[in-house]
């Protein structure tokens, strides 16, 4: 496949100050391994509004919508330019909220093809700014691309303005919701809120949890989870770095105990990147200010690198 790596120094979204230097504490660490792995690949590099950070923040309810909405924008038309080109995005991100612009890009590529997330992650990302209890946007990609606000488990008054920004957020690349429910699955999850658990049962949206993985083993997980999204014609992953178990993940803004090993990490990333269907792959909210000696970079750097061999040897 034709991959072209992308960058995105996010961070508005996120709650701690600092994933804008993930990718940077990516390539850190793959010159302390003598990689040559980002010399193979010339990057894109999309740009950011990290600078939003120095005004006030006017949107309690979902911090810095305004610059979230110029960074997700220019996400989205990178991604759905590159897919009119068949190339294989690979996506290095700092906050997660800019998967929204990932999956409305492949999307709007190719709006005939049903498209399937596998989102590998201890949070669902479920939120709006009715239900989020943080307000940080990170939390909401998800619900962005399902067009899905959750009114019924409302906690929250957004502000006017706040509301016609999230309106605009949720219908880059047109009013249609990008994905369905049911074309979800989530692996790894297992730190949600009760807005997030009543979406997750009312949609029956598959969890793969650590526990079932390891009883499991990866190969059958992962063909469950491929199985899972049968009726779909493409696929896009999403891998969160807190999915991670916290003893290797503490460079990252929302680290949760009873994590993936690297291992898994990498056994799962190279079996379910084979898929022939698989037509983009992300990894976030790397931390490095919030890490020592860059151990969290160095262990994503090992997903990043053994999930792109497993890409590349595969076709
Ligand atoms: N559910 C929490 C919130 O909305 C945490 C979200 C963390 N998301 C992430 N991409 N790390 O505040
Ligand atoms: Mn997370
Ligand atoms: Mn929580
Ligand atoms: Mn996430």
């Amino acid at each position: 496949r034709d991959i072209k790596l992308v960058e995105v120094r996010s961070e508005l979204a996120a709650g701690t100050r600092g994933a804008s230097m993930g990718i940077d504490a990516l390539k850190v660490a793959s010159l302390d391994k003598k990689s040559d792995f980002f010399t193979k690949f010339d990057p894109v590099n999309v740009k950011d509004a990290n600078d939003y950070l120095w005004r006030g923040n006017e949107h309690p309810y979902a911090k810095h919508i305004d610059g979230v909405y110029e960074v997700i924008h220019n996400v989205y038309t990178t991604i759905r330019d590159l897919r009119e080109k068949r190339k294989f995005p690979i996506v290095l991100a700092g906050d997660h909220s800019t998967a929204a612009g990932t999956i409305m890009g492949i999307k709007a590529a190719h709006p005939e093809r049903k498209l399937g997330v596998i989102w590998i992650d201890a949070h669902a990302d479920l939120h709006s700014p009715f239900t989020s209890p943080s307000g940080n946007m990170h939390g909401m990609p998800l619900a962005m691309c399902l067009g899905i606000d959750n009114l019924e488990q409302k906690l929250n008054d957004p502000l006017p303005g706040t509301v016609a920004y999230w309106d605009k957020l949720k219908n880059i690349g047109g009013e249609k919701p990008k994905i369905s429910p049911e074309d979800i699955v989530f692996i790894g999850v297992r730190d949600t809120e009760y807005p997030e658990n009543y979406l997750i049962e009312k949609y029956g949206i598959t969890n793969i949890s650590v526990a079932e993985l390891r009883t499991s083993g990866i190969p059958s997980a992962a063909s469950k989870v491929l199985d899972r999204l049968k009726a779909c014609d493409q696929i896009y992953i999403s891998f969160d770095v807190d999915s991670l178990d916290t003893s290797i993940s503490k460079g990252t803004g929302t680290p949760v105990p009873d994590g993936l090993t690297l291992s898994e990490a990498v056994q799962l990333n190279e079996a379910l990147i084979k898929d022939k269907r698989v037509c983009a792959w992300e990894i976030v909210e790397v931390n490095p200010t919030l890490d020592t000696e860059n151990a969290m970079a160095e262990n994503a750097f090992e997903i990043l690198e053994s999930t792109t061999r497993s890409l590349v040897q595969n076709f």
